[in-house]
């Protein structure tokens, strides 16, 4: 299969990729901890989606029309395309960076990939627009530009592979059910007295489902233990005005809706109600929506 072999191709890149991405990801990482508002903008926090893959599909098409302009006979309009072209690459590259600030693991490498082959398309590109500068009809610009649309389909096939084979920026709730039906809530510690401790975060099973639960000192706030951006555990993190902070990427959601207030992550998390059960202890369900 076409895709397995493609995958020892790029696997076979870590020995530099994984140095290189370490690198660039040690200058993004702490530039974008202290412009969060610029990451989630650029990330998507505020559209609750990834910003990334859908700014790609802009300089993707409009780069197909250069080619396509080419073929026809159309220099000018093809010179056109490929300065709007360039500027959209450009675009989604920045919103690429961002992503890649939060990136981990094999995620980290692959994607290192990925930008760097879209950065060569991007040379490749820039090159050809010299060329058409002083000949709008010049092979060379012309054969340059075909040439870097073959690597940008490479690139976009391994940011595909970020995305779909390793799951970056996926939403790790994708497939929980939305039932939501009352449960045992089952708490992993109390305080002496039977209470749930007050103002830390504490672990607690409900059903198959682990949650993080804060009493706040009025009621029992409640969401899934497992961050929505990355997985990280958010029993782990700590609380700030009314959020839980994830200890991976810091992401933070609101304990009383689920709601993501600071990226990395773009996706809500799953909020659960609490309620005393007749007889004692606690029960739980899943809120309809995440909100609340
Ligand atoms: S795993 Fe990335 S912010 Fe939680």
């Amino acid at each position: 299969m076409i895709g397995r072999l493609l995958t020892r191709v790029f696997d076979a890149q870590d020995r530099w990729t994984k140095p290189f991405g370490d690198a660039v990801h040690g200058l993004l990482h702490p530039l974008f901890q202290r412009l969060s508002w610029l990451r989630d903008l650029l990330i998507g926090r505020w559209l609750g989606h990834p910003l990334h893959p859908a700014l790609t599909d802009a300089p993707i098409g409009i780069l197909l029309l250069v080619t396509v302009f080419d073929v026809l006979g159309q220099p000018d309009a093809a010179s056109v395309s490929l300065v709007v072209g360039v500027l959209a690459v450009l675009a989604a590259a920045v919103s690429g960076l961002a992503d890649f600030a939060d990136t981990d693991g094999r995620a980290r490498v692959r994607a290192t990939l990925h930008g760097t082959i879209m950065v060569v398309a991007l040379v490749g590109y820039l090159v050809s627009l010299l060329l058409r500068l002083s000949d709008s009809t010049s092979p060379a610009g012309i054969g340059l530009s075909a040439l870097s649309f073959l690597v940008v389909i490479l690139g976009a096939y391994v940011g595909g592979d970020v995305a779909y084979v390793l799951g970056n920026m996926v939403n790790r709730h994708a497939f929980r059910g939305a039932g939501t039906k009352w449960l045992t809530l089952e708490p992993a510690e109390m305080a002496p007295d039977g209470s749930i401790p007050v103002g830390r975060p504490i672990r607690a099973r409900l059903g198959a489902n682990n949650l993080v639960l804060v009493n706040d000192g009025t009621r029992i706030l409640a969401l899934h233990d497992t961050c929505a951006h990355g997985g990280g555990p958010l029993p782990e993190g700590q609380v700030v005005d009314g959020q839980i902070e994830c200890p991976w990427h810091y992401s933070r959601f609101e304990l009383a809706t689920g709601h993501v207030r600071r990226g990395p992550s773009v996706y809500d998390q799953p909020a659960y109600e609490v309620r005393e059960r007749d007889g004692g202890g606690w029960e739980a369900r899943r809120k309809a929506t995440g909100g609340g």
